[in-house]
């Protein structure tokens, strides 16, 4: 290639390249595209993956795509279910067992990211249960063979778009999970989405930080979110 076609295609690649953008994109399926969908599938999009929205409303998954470009697209849930290699699910927790009936097949083997929270007077008794037991675990009780990551739960979505991507140090997200390699694509994804990672051990110990938790709701640094957690 001459020098001027490739100082004009390495120019044009940097100029596509978005601001955050990692080594290895990856292809993220987005279930439930409202507030925390939208948010993350938006970051991640902003990170150089791509990014695939559902909801049971094509409407509302196009409302997420605004402004994203090309790397963002919108596709029915078990569409999404098969274009992420990673699979965001972020609905009422109410509506998990729909999803499971829906695509529980598919997402075995899956890395999924569960920010859901039960909430009884909206969820009812799955709720109710779900929060005694802890949610990350019950999630996973749902949604038997997908691998399992907990994170983004316990923060409001407004504050963690708001916080994402800041100076350092930045704003802490504790990550649990029982799969190794789940735990370490979930920290991958949370540092892709402007947040230090912090690993917060299984699903079990991540009732540690369900929503209420001491943790809950407060902005803190890596190094607060291990000595908040007890952590090494
Ligand atoms: N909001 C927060 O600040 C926050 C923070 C941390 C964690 N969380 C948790 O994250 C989850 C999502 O919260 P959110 O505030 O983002 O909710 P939201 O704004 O109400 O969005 C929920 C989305 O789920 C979709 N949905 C509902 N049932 C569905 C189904 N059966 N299949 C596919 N899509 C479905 C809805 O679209 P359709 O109705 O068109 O399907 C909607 O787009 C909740 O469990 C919440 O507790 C929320």
């Amino acid at each position: 290639m001459k020098r001027r076609a490739f100082l004009f295609a390495m120019t044009a690649a940097a100029v596509a390249r978005p601001a955050f953008a990692q080594a290895k994109p990856m292809k993220i399926g987005i279930i439930g595209s409202g507030r925390i969908g939208s948010t993350f599938g938006g970051l991640w999009v902003k990170a150089g993956h791509e990014v695939m929205f559902s909801d049971r409303d094509p409407e509302q998954s196009k409302r997420a795509t605004d402004g994203l470009g090309p790397r963002a697209r919108v596709g029915s849930v078990p569409e999404a279910v098969a274009f992420g290699d990673a699979i965001l699910i972020a609905v009422p927790y109410g509506a998990l067992p729909a999803i499971a009936q829906q695509v529980g097949g598919e997402l075995k083997g899956k890395v999924v990211i569960d920010p859901n929270n039960p909430v009884p007077s909206r969820d009812g008794e799955l709720g109710a249960q779900a929060k005694e037991k802890g949610a990350a675990v019950s999630t996973a009780a749902l949604l038997p063979g997908a691998r399992l990551v907990r994170a983004f739960n316990s923060w409001g979505y407004a504050t963690m778009a708001r916080e994402a991507h800041r100076p350092a140090p930045r704003m802490a997200i504790p990550v649990a999970a029982d799969d190794p390699a789940a735990l370490k694509l979930g920290m991958q994804l949370v540092s892709d989405a402007g947040f230090d990672p912090v690993a917060a051990g299984s699903l079990a110990a991540s009732k540690a930080y369900d929503l209420g938790s001491s943790v809950s709701g407060k902005v803190m640094t890596a190094d607060e979110m291990r000595k908040a957690l007890s952590l090494p």
